[in-house]
């Protein structure tokens, strides 16, 4: 049995946070995890998990965003997974958990950078322990393989994958500031060709601008509206993303303009433009099906 945040002794009551029905709870394979100060009063499915020790301004996926990471693993084509931006190992705790294969890639696994105090070795080290425990816990788990390399080192490097086979989906959460996002996008379509891609935090305009690239190249998409908004990204137009409900009566303005100011100019009205995007996919969606479909046609001699 997974252990909870509950029967983890070191954890005060107030960092509870509730993962989603249907999906294990991975907390008490993450013993050093903490709710980011901010978001202490956070709905408990919104609430932001990090490690202190290795925090650095990076938390994790909200339990609400892995939780629907874990079903998007499970209904993806087979094939094992790659995360840009592993950290800690949260996001592919829920891959692996989801029975799926997956490699995990950070640079500072392998190099201390400008905002990580801790060493490359611990860092590692502490991402591997939280994966072993997921492993143990969770009954059918995925192997997992973590590599100290960049996004763009591992794209140029065929020798570096550790699975055979085509990769069933690629997690982009690597470095989120412009040009890495859309780098990243294409550089995964360029040398993986994944059936579903997955970018998070598409609140950052940089992140959108990587869902717009691979709007176009073809890729469907759909912007769930969680804390930090989670895109995916599919080729196949049979294929269809876990539904999800945003939940009801949730200040998500208020939320995500009290927050994250760092991230989002003070003139993005940002519940709108989510919802927008939201919309915006649905039309992409709507014309890329319809030309797909046939029914959309050049007229003869245009
Ligand atoms: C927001 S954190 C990822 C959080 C993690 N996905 C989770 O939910 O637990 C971003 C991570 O990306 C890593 N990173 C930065 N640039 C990268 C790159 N070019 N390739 C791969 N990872 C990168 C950082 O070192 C950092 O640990």
């Amino acid at each position: 049995m997974v252990p909870t945040v509950a029967q983890t002794p070191t954890r005060p009551q107030t960092e509870r946070i509730v993962t989603p029905e249907g999906v294990p709870d991975l907390t008490g394979c993450f013993p050093h995890a903490r709710v980011i100060e901010p978001d202490k009063r956070a709905p408990a499915g919104h609430a932001t998990l990090c490690d202190p020790t290795f925090f650095a301004g990076c938390g994790y996926m909200t339990p609400e965003e892995a939780g629907l990471l874990y079903r998007i693993a499970q209904a993806s084509p087979k094939g094992w997974w790659l995360e840009i931006g592993t950290h800690t190992g949260w996001s592919l705790a829920h891959v692996i958990a989801a029975g799926r294969d997956a490699v995990g890639l950070d640079p500072e696994y392998a190099q201390v950078s400008h905002n990580q105090t801790r060493s490359p070795d611990a860092f590692l080290k502490r991402a591997t322990e939280n994966l072993q425990r997921v492993s143990e816990t969770v009954a059918g788990s995925g192997r997992f393989k973590l590599l100290g390399v960049t996004s763009t080192e591992f794209f140029a490097d065929a020798t570096l994958r550790p699975f055979e086979g085509r990769p069933a989906g690629v997690i982009i959460d690597g470095d989120h500031g412009d040009p890495h996002p859309v780098a990243d996008a294409l550089g995964t379509i360029a040398t993986l060709d994944p059936p579903v891609i997955i970018l998070h935090d598409a609140m950052i305009h940089a992140v959108q601008r990587g869902a717009f690239a691979l709007q176009r190249r073809g890729y469907f998409t759909r912007t769930y509206r969680t804390a930090q908004l989670l895109v995916v990204a599919w080729k196949d137009p049979a294929w269809t993303p876990p539904a999800h409900v945003p939940e009801a009566g949730f200040d998500w303005k208020n939320w995500m303009m009290t927050r994250r100011l760092s991230y989002v100019p003070w003139d993005w009205p940002v519940k709108d433009n989510a919802e927008g995007y939201s919309r915006w996919d649905r039309l992409v969606n709507s014309v890329k099906l319809t030309i797909r479909s046939g029914k959309f046609r050049r007229p003869k001699g245009a």
